[in-house]
C-alpha cells in the first residue's frame, strides 16, 4: 500500500494522477488539514509536522511514501526518509527532471509557498516567487473566479516574457492549472509535480485485485470535501476518517 501526504488538499493533485495510471493499486491519504498552511511556517516546524504524518503513514503500515507537497519535499525529505524506512519519494527532482527536458531557452522558473522558495532545494538558475494567499484560497474552496484570478494576476505576472518552462511548485496550484495556463498562455510550458512523481514510482507499486483507498484529514470541513468532490469528480467522504496525532 501507498501512502500520500500532503498539509492539505494539494495532494490530491497526486492523488488524481496516481488514480488515473494506476487503478489497481491500494493507497492511503493523509492530509493536515488542522494545521494547513505549512508553507509560510519555520524549517523547524515543518519538519516537526513531517515527522509526526510519516510515523501517522507507518503505523498504517503503508511500503512506500510519496510526499505529495513540495515544501515539506523541500525541508523534510532526509526526515521522512530517517522516520519510515520504506521508500521515499519527493516531488522536486521528477518536476525539475521535466522542466530541464521540456525549456529551450534554460529560463525556468518556480511558483511555491514562502518556505520552498526561501529553501535551498532548487537551484539557484532558477527564478524563484512565492504565492502564499493561493493555499488558504484553494483550501476554501476558491478554485475559479474573480478572487484566484486577481491573485493569479499578482503571481504570476512577473513570469510572462522571462521564462519558457514554469514549475507549479506547491502541489495546491496544479488544481488551479487551467486558470494559471488561461493567464500565461501557450508562450509557457507548466510542469505539475503531481504528474512527474507518480511516473517515477511505477516499478515499486504492486497491483492488487481489491484496491482499498481511504484518506485521513487531521480535521475534517465541508468544503475540503466539497472541492475534493469538484477536483476529483467524486464524493470521497465515505472513505474520510478523522484522526489525531498521539
Ligand atoms: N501543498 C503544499 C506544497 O506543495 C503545502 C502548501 C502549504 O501547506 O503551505 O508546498
Amino acid at each position: 500500500m501507498v501512502g500520500i501526504f500532503d498539509s492539505g488538499i494539494g495532494g490530491l493533485t497526486v492523488v488524481k494522477e496516481f488514480k488515473l495510471k494506476y487503478p489497481n493499486i491500494s493507497f492511503i491519504y493523509l492530509g493536515d488539514t488542522a494545521r494547513v498552511p505549512y508553507g509560510t511556517r519555520s524549517p523547524e516546524i515543518i519538519k516537526k509536522f513531517a515527522e509526526e504524518d510519516t510515523k501517522f503513514l507507518v503505523s498504517k503500515k503503508v511500503e512506500l511514501i510519496v510526499v505529495a507537497c513540495n515544501t515539506v519535499s523541500s525541508l523534510a525529505l532526509g526526515v521522512v526518509k530517517k522516520t519510515s524506512r520504506v521508500p521515499v519519494f519527493g516531488v522536486i527532482d521528477p518536476a525539475v527532471k521535466k522542466a530541464l527536458m521540456v525549456t529551450k531557452n534554460n529560463k525556468i522558473g518556480l511558483v511555491g509557498t514562502r518556505a520552498t522558495v526561501n529553501s535551498k532545494a532548487y537551484s539557484e538558475a532558477i527564478i524563484k516567487r512565492h504565492a502564499s494567499m493561493l493555499v488558504p484560497l484553494i483550501e476554501e474552496g476558491f478554485i475559479k473566479g474573480e478572487e484566484i484570478d486577481l491573485f493569479i494576476n499578482k503571481y504570476f505576472k512577473d513570469f510572462k516574457d522571462q521564462v519558457d518552462t514554469l514549475i507549479l511548485g506547491c502541489t495546491h496550484y496544479p488544481i488551479i492549472k487551467k486558470e494559471i495556463g488561461k493567464y500565461l498562455g501557450n508562450s509557457i510550458k507548466l510542469i505539475d509535480p503531481a504528474v512527474e512523481v507518480v511516473d517515477e514510482i511505477s516499478n515499486l507499486v504492486k497491483k492488487t485485485k481489491h484496491p482499498k483507498e481511504n484518506y485521513y484529514l487531521t480535521d475534517i470541513n465541508q468544503r475540503f470535501l466539497e472541492t475534493a468532490r469538484m477536483f476529483l469528480g467524486e464524493d470521497i467522504s465515505n472513505k474520510t476518517e478523522k484522526i489525531s496525532f498521539k
